[in-house]
């Protein structure tokens, strides 16, 4: 029974993921052109990225070895060689350092790796002036590193504390405040995918950092998802409780279900694959932006604001307490923790989830869903022509491809699926914003991405105003990247914002000179096809002939950078001759993109010069009795 009523509901979910996927098409395929920061001198198993903000630099972690990049000059500024130390056995175990953090950490870069699975870290104090780098070897890595690179980990600092998560948890293990630590039985299996601190500036006692990942669903319904997906709070200022109660645990830890699906639908996106916060200077207009996948492989982006997170863990009931909540409410920052009474300590330490779940903005439901399997979520804010911001996602997948999403009011409108010349999976992926580019890490290379090449667009003020990317605007003469005074329609995508003059903007104006003329004479019976490239998948196209209009024949092109509209004629007649124009309309422009004109031969055409001159003295009847002979 349960069961039917899970089929019945997956069905009405597939028929909306193929809405979803008709909807959601990307308006263009771009091949891209990568730029190559670094070419690994072996293959990279696990890569990790580290860019100190408002900094040129980048640090890339590898196996043995740390990069530091200049990102303006676009080249290796040096390398750090961080080979495995301890005395093991190499030829048991391979004695590898596959480096899992770094951080800017007190004065200097603090790398820590799985240093043959004894985790170990480092100081490095990088190259200034003439002043050559340092290594320092600097403590034992457990519970920074994990001992083996395929565990999650991830690490955050946070006014020179550091925090870090490896295997079962997630403790504050160095810098000025004390080491604080997890309760062994609040998480079960979980895999860490991203920590971040919401800075509050007017408040900074009350600051939290927020920890995601996913963890064993412990519901034993056969129909249940494994996993479970959820966001954990702990305050900036916890120091653990008194001696007796969860001293040098957390002592402001709880958690919440991160609901990601249809609300009064009961199929769910559980699991959370990756992160990205977007800071307000509000912390509580924060967003996070956050990627799931589902067991059936398909994704979904759900946005989530601070403020009803912030609801959620001050005003929700705590799941499986059936006393009163006790005052000071459980998971309040306080700044002397070691002084909260007992009784709020037992509601953390026993009961820290809460009763109410964490559901996405506005209409509560995911803002995009795909059956592409995406990898990674950036989001960057580009401000428009007229100033104004605009969210755009980007969104890798392990195939070398990343969707460029605006965030359009709530709705998604897919700019375009950018093919990178390099089709292998995405290891890591960091957003330059202030520069406009997109760095990607991948096994053998490290590449950066231009996110504004506006010249793919077209070479009309239509084709680069349909593009809506915020990046790109008409500077008069081509596609180019935005700036103040150019032409650009972000909200609707409509062309009316173009000059009239001087563009293929009226439906009636002839098609740019390469696109007519194309001429073919074509004797009675023969099999003919016309083609048009088919550039928007957001347009229709259709052939037009003699004031009919019939639609395309799709066909897909190898390899599959393109498809093309197609018109095929199996064998040719005379209502064929004439001229055949492809016509796309999309958004309310319409435009000829190509155009055929077929002729009959020589004889055939003087015969048909002929018929035109009897059928202006005969009637349409007659025309059509000596047609039929
Ligand atoms: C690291 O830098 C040194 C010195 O510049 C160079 O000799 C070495 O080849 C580099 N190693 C790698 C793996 O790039
Ligand atoms: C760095 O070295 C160069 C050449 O060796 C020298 O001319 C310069 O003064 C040095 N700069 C500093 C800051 O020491
Ligand atoms: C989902 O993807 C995984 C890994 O690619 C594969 O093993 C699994 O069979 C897929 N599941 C479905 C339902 O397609
Ligand atoms: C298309 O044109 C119609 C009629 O002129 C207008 O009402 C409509 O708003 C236009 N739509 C767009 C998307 O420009």
């Amino acid at each position: 029974m349960r069961r039917e009523v899970i089929l019945t509901l997956f069905f009405s979910w597939t028929t909306h993921l193929t809405i979803g996927v008709l909807v959601f098409t990307p308006r263009l395929i771009q091949d891209v052109a990568i730029g190559n920061l670094l070419r690994y001198t072996q293959i990279q198993k696990h890569t990790v990225f580290f860019h100190p903000e408002g900094s040129d630099d980048l640090y890339v972690g590898g196996t043995n070895i740390v990069y530091r990049i200049d990102l303006e000059q676009s080249h290796l500024v040096e390398n750090y060689s961080l080979t495995p130390t301890g005395g093991q056995n190499c030829e048991v175990i391979p004695c590898e350092n596959i480096i899992t953090v770094i951080e800017q950490f007190q004065d200097s870069l603090f790398i820590c790796g799985t240093n043959a699975y004894m985790p170990l870290c480092w100081k490095v104090y990088p190259r200034v002036g003439n002043d050559s780098s340092r290594v320092m070897k600097n403590r034992e890595g457990i519970g920074i590193s994990p001992p083996v690179y395929s565990q999650k980990s991830l690490s955050l600092t946070v006014e020179g504390d550091l925090y870090a998560a490896t295997n079962l948890q997630f403790r504050r293990t160095l810098g000025n405040r004390i080491s604080v630590s997890m309760h062994d039985k609040w998480l079960t299996e979980p895999t860490f995918v991203s920590a971040s601190w919401i800075r509050r500036r007017e408040d900074p006692d009350q600051e939290k950092i927020y920890i995601f990942f996913r963890e064993k669903n412990l519901d034993s319904n056969p129909d249940a998802d494994p996993w479970i997906s959820r966001i954990a709070q702990i305050c900036k200022v916890d120091e653990g409780g008194p001696k007796r109660f969860l001293q040098s645990i957390w002592t402001s830890f709880l958690k919440a279900r991160l609901a990601c699906g249809i609300r009064g639908e009961s199929l769910f996106f559980n699991r959370l694959q990756d992160v990205f916060v977007q800071h307000a200077d509000d912390w509580r207009a924060s967003q996070v932006y956050t990627l799931f996948t589902s067991s059936w492989n398909a994704s979904a982006v759900c946005v989530y604001s601070l403020d009803e997170i912030e609801a959620v863990f001050t005003k929700s009931s705590f799941r499986g307490l059936n006393k009163e909540i006790p005052n000071p409410r459980p998971g309040v920052c306080v700044t002397n923790s070691k002084e909260i009474p007992v009784d709020t300590l037992k509601v953390v330490r026993e009961n820290p989830e809460m009763s109410d779940w964490i559901w996405p903005l506005h209409r509560q439901a995911p803002f995009y869903v795909s059956d592409t399997p995406y990898t990674r979520i950036t989001v960057d804010t580009v401000t428009d022509v007229d100033g104004r911001p605009h969210n755009v996602l980007l969104l890798a997948t392990d195939k070398g491809i990343i969707h460029k999403i605006l965030e359009d009011n709530f709705t998604p409108f897919i700019i375009s699926e950018m093919r990178l010349h390099h089709p292998a999976p995405v290891q890591s992926m960091k957003l330059i914003s202030k520069k406009g580019k997109l760095l990607v890490g991948f096994r053998d290379q490290v590449a950066q991405l231009d996110l504004g090449s506006c010249r793919d667009y077209g070479t009309s003020c239509a084709d680069c105003v349909l593009a809506r990317d915020p990046y790109c605007a008409w500077s008069g003469s081509g596609c180019a990247p935005a700036v103040l005074g150019a032409i650009q329609n972000i909200d609707g995508g409509t062309v009316d914002v173009c000059p009239q003059s001087g563009t293929d903007q009226q439906r009636n104006r002839p098609p740019s000179p390469e696109l007519l003329g194309v001429s073919h004479v074509l004797p009675m019976g023969v099999a003919f096809y016309m083609s048009c490239p088919v550039r928007s998948y957001h347009a229709s196209y259709t052939w037009e002939h003699e004031g009919q209009s019939s639609p395309c024949v799709a066909a897909q092109r190898e390899p599959q950078t393109q498809e093309d509209c197609l018109q095929l004629i199996p064998a040719v007649r005379a209502k064929h001759y004439g001229t055949h124009e492809c016509v796309s309309v999309e958004q309310n422009y319409t435009r000829v993109l190509k155009s055929y004109r077929l002729l009959p031969p020589i004889e055939n055409r003087a015969r048909r010069a002929w018929w035109s001159s009897v059928t202006t003295s005969l009637s349409g009847l007659a025309l059509v009795s000596i047609l039929c002979h």
